[in-house]
């Protein structure tokens, strides 16, 4: 007991002292300003040291052998528009070889062929609808096997259609955001991983969202299952 009452104490004693040191509140004020300028200043700095590092100075080096140390391979899900391409692309621009994974066939010819063409790799394509949940995987499976796969690009992701409250989103739309945001990665790590640890490199980016990051209403679904 005696030790709780001393710890109490503490914080009395430094008021007390700050009280004694600075003479009037306004000075006491002055310091805690003085302090806040003091962290954001900080925090400026960091924020551009970062920026600088992470993305300027890998301008200026040749990250492409780096990157094919990986493996030969990358495959990218949802990797016919959007996000997903431009990853697609900037990794076959590295010399990558290519998998694409999503949906439409048509897309995925004409994305791959246009890939091969440009950056002077090979490429394949999966055709998979993750939205069907555990039956696309063991095809997946079957077209990975044998292929020394280095990076794992987790990028497609299906969004509400619009923004709604919880109660409101249909059944159909719940579990097409839970097999394609969740079950894919899940899974195709399930798949990839195993063969990476084998051969002791490989890498595994997650494309997640910055919704996940604070409280969203009306998209609080989506938001969670970006989570990573
Ligand atoms: N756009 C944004 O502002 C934003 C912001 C934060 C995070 N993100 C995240 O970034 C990722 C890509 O977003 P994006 O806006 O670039 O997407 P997008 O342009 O809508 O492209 C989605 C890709 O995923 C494929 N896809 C969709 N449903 C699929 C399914 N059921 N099975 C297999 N493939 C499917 C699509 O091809 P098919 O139609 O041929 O299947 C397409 O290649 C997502 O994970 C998203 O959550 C996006
Ligand atoms: C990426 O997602 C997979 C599957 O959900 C998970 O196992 C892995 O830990 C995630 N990686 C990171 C860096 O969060």
């Amino acid at each position: 007991m005696e030790t709780v009452n001393e710890v109490y104490k503490i914080p009395v004693m430094i008021s007390k002292g700050m009280f004694q040191l600075f003479s009037s509140h306004m000075e006491i004020l002055a310091v805690v300003g003085g302090c806040f300028i003091l962290w954001n200043f900080f925090s400026f700095l960091h924020f551009w040291y970062s920026m600088i590092q992470q993305y300027a100075i890998p301008c200026f080096l040749s990250r492409s052998k780096h990157i094919r140390q990986y493996g030969e391979w990358a495959i990218v899900t949802g990797a016919t528009s959007g996000i997903g391409k431009a990853y697609a692309e900037e990794l076959a621009s590295h010399g990558m070889n290519i998998i694409l994974v999503s949906r439409n066939p048509e897309k995925l010819k004409e994305v791959s062929e246009a890939i091969a063409a440009t950056y002077k790799v090979k490429t394949r394509f999966i055709v998979a609808d993750f939205s069907l949940g555990r039956e696309v995987y063991p095809h997946i499976k079957e077209a990975l096997r044998n292929v020394e796969v280095g990076i794992l690009v987790n990028n497609a992701g299906v969004f509400h259609d619009y923004p709604q409250i919880t109660t409101e989103v249909p059944e159909d739309k719940l579990w097409e955001i839970i097999n394609v945001n969740i079950g894919a990665a899940v899974m195709m790590v399930h798949i990839v991983l195993p063969g990476m640890v084998q051969r002791k490199r490989g890498a595994i980016v997650n494309v997640s969202s910055g919704t996940c990051c604070k409280a969203t209403p009306l998209m609080n679904i989506y938001a969670s299952s970006k989570v990573t």
